[in-house]
């Protein structure tokens, strides 16, 4: 008898803890222990052995759940179509534009919240095609006035190697066209590994120390590779903790080639931030857009925290802010 009351308690309990699921979504970020934020991917790789959010993880089904909180929030119709605009995972917002300049749009406005509260701060800047739009709407804040770069320190995620900043593929000269030359940001106060260093390694030390001897980087701003890379950093069997040389993958080298006059001109090198040099930004702001960028979205955010993923790391980062169209959150 006692026995059966027992479990005829925990069942009861269980249904609770449930319903709380439901009716509160996601806001289960239980900070034990160690002030990490606990999610589903989390308690799956076994990194935490014990947490009082344990029976909300056991009774979740990621996909089930997230379709209900965000039906319920409106967020998906009743046909699962994304018809509004922020998805909250907790440590993660994801932000759901309906064109790619509003894309751009949103990313300048969260880029301008964290300037206007470190004017003279470390900003991180991402190189690709997704950024583009970001930055047009930053120089066009820039020139009405509305933003000034003058007080800022700027690093930038990587650059291929070798490869002379004269050439019109380097990130250096990217940043500038795109960017550097049509905004205020003293050019002292640029950063890029320089692609133009005599040996790789011993660039890759000099920029890590750069990046760690400044104040830290208030936002860091990236795109995502279809393979997950973040930076230059690929799919591999560990986390990268620094700055370093590497090659790139096969998938990376087509991706880009679009940049270049065939696949055999891109370089198949370069020096990147190392995955924690990025964890270390006290913000994440990650873009990305259309559908070839949808499963790695869903990977990333929603599967395993994996090198293999290597955007997967963010889970694990305290204030990462998302910015998508969308037909690259439609797998969410
Ligand atoms: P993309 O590149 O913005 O050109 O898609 C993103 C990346 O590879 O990080």
């Amino acid at each position: 008898m006692r026995k059966k009351r027992l479990v005829e308690g925990t069942d009861k309990s269980f249904v609770l803890v449930v319903l709380a699921a439901l009716i509160f979504g996601f806001s289960f970020t239980n900070t034990e222990p160690e002030g990490l934020f606990v999610t589903p991917s989390l308690y799956r790789t076994g990194a935490l052995e014990s947490n009082h959010a344990l029976p909300f993880i056991l009774f979740y089904n990621k996909w089930s759940c997230i379709r209900l909180v965000l039906v319920r929030r409106g967020v998906f119709s009743e046909r699962g179509i994304i018809v509004s605009k922020v998805i909250n995972l907790g440590n993660v917002t994801v932000y759901v534009e309906d064109s790619y300049e509003a894309l751009g749009a949103r990313a300048a406005d969260i880029f301008a919240e964290a300037l206007a509260a470190a004017p003279t701060g470390v900003f991180g800047f991402a190189t690709g095609g997704t950024p583009l739009s970001m930055y047009g709407e930053l120089i066009r804040r820039y020139k009405a006035g509305a933003l000034d770069f003058s007080g800022i320190t700027t690093f930038n995620l990587d650059e291929y190697y070798p490869i002379l900043k004269s050439n019109d593929q380097s990130y250096d000269y990217f940043m500038r066209e795109n960017l550097f030359n049509h905004i205020n940001v003293p050019t002292d106060r640029i950063n890029l590994p320089n692609g133009e260093a005599p040996d790789p390694e011993i660039e890759s030390r000099r920029y890590e120390a750069a990046v760690r001897a400044s104040a830290g980087l208030e936002l860091q701003l990236l795109g995502i590779g279809e393979n997950g890379h973040i930076a230059f950093n690929e799919p591999a069997d560990a986390y990268t903790n620094a700055t370093n040389y590497t090659s790139l993958t096969e998938s990376t080298v087509q991706a880009n080639a679009r940049f270049f006059a065939s696949a055999d001109e891109v370089p198949k090198h370069a020096l990147t931030m190392g995955i924690k040099t990025i964890m270390l930004a006290k913000k994440i702001l990650l873009v990305a857009n259309g559908a070839k960028k949808a499963e790695i979205m869903r990977d990333a955010l929603l599967g395993d925290i994996t090198p293999r993923v290597p955007a997967s790391a963010l889970q694990l980062h305290r204030d990462v802010e998302i910015v998508l169209d969308a037909e690259a959150a439609s797998a969410l």
